[in-house]
């Protein structure tokens, strides 16, 4: 009786939380700026959240070994890092200007952060949110692990990457971990100045300390504070989900239903 009434109330809530999320959605069309970012109207646009996380979905679906990516997971982990450093338009424009890496990201940026953050954008946020200062392409960091351990393969870090796909010249692993730990280990390598001045300059934690520990060890997180990364508005202008949305909104539903679940405990 009682599981079943559970079961009800909470295929209720699934029932209308997928609503919400079905086809019938009608997001207010996108606006002018996100495809004709120098419209004078634009000096006071804020880009949509979901169009900014969806794009990172995507691009890191595909190629998370990317420094942006990484950049991305690390910002997901600990909400006390740099917000500058981790707003997602900062992300996306790490990605997305990484010329470096355009066969990997032009598929994505080339309709959206090459679009809305052109040159000659107006839109405040594509001049105030720049890329990671420093944070190469992945093209480069690869190229300067492989480097190093052909010099020296040796060193412990050199097991975290297998050498680059002789096609596409990435290497499927966590890059920025492997410089990382290679650079920290030893500086002044010829390969590491540029690893150098970025964290002279950002002092970025997970990049940059050795000894840096994600509060989110592989762990699932808490809700409340990885939802709030994401906009709780409509999606504007959304074409299908991305992966970062879809995450989000399944980390919402999961949390609901929890709360139900919670609440349930505390009248029965
Ligand atoms: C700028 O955008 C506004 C609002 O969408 C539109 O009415 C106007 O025609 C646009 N101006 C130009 C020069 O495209
Ligand atoms: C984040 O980094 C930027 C650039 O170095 C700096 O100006 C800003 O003060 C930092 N923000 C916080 C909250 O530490
Ligand atoms: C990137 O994609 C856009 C839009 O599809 C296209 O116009 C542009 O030529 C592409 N650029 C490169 C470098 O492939
Ligand atoms: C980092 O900054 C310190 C102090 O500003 C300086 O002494 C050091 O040479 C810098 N290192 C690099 C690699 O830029
Ligand atoms: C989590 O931490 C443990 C112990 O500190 C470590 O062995 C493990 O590799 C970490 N996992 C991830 C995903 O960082
Ligand atoms: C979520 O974001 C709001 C404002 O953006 C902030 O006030 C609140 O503290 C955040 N909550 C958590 C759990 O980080
Ligand atoms: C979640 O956010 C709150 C407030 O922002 C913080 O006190 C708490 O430690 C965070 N929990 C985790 C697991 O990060």
């Amino acid at each position: 009786m009682r599981s079943s009434l559970f079961l009800a109330v909470t295929s209720a809530l699934i029932a209308s939380v997928w609503a919400h999320d079905g086809p019938h959605d009608t997001p207010t069309a996108p606006s002018v700026c996100l495809s004709a970012p120098t419209n004078a109207t634009c000096s006071s646009f804020v880009i949509p959240s979901a169009t900014i996380t969806g794009a990172i979905g995507d691009i890191c679906k595909a190629s998370s070994f990317l420094p942006g990516c990484s950049l991305n997971t690390a910002c997901s982990a600990d909400s006390s890092l740099n917000a500058t450093y981790c707003a997602p338009l900062t992300i996306l424009a790490t990605l997305c200007t990484a010329t470096d890496d355009a066969a990997l990201t032009n598929s994505t940026c080339g309709t959206t952060y090459n679009v809305f953050c052109s040159k000659d954008s107006l839109i405040p946020g594509c001049k105030s949110l720049p890329a990671f200062p420093g944070l190469p392409s992945g093209k480069a960091v690869t190229g300067a692990i492989y480097s190093v351990c052909q010099e020296m393969p040796m060193m412990t870090d050199c097991k975290i990457c297998p050498a680059p796909d002789a096609k596409t010249g990435y290497s499927n692993c966590d890059e920025v971990k492997a410089w990382k730990g290679l650079c920290l280990d030893m500086p002044d390598m010829t390969q590491c100045p540029p690893f150098n001045t970025m964290c002279n300059s950002t002092k970025f934690a997970p990049f940059c300390n050795m000894d840096y520990k994600s509060p989110n060890n592989g762990t699932v997180t808490s809700p409340t504070n990885t939802t709030n990364t994401t906009n709780p508005s409509t999606p504007a202008g959304g074409n299908g989900k991305s992966g970062a949305g879809a995450l989000a909104d399944s980390m919402v539903m999961t949390s609901l239903v929890a709360i139900v679940a919670g609440v349930f405990a505390l009248i029965l």
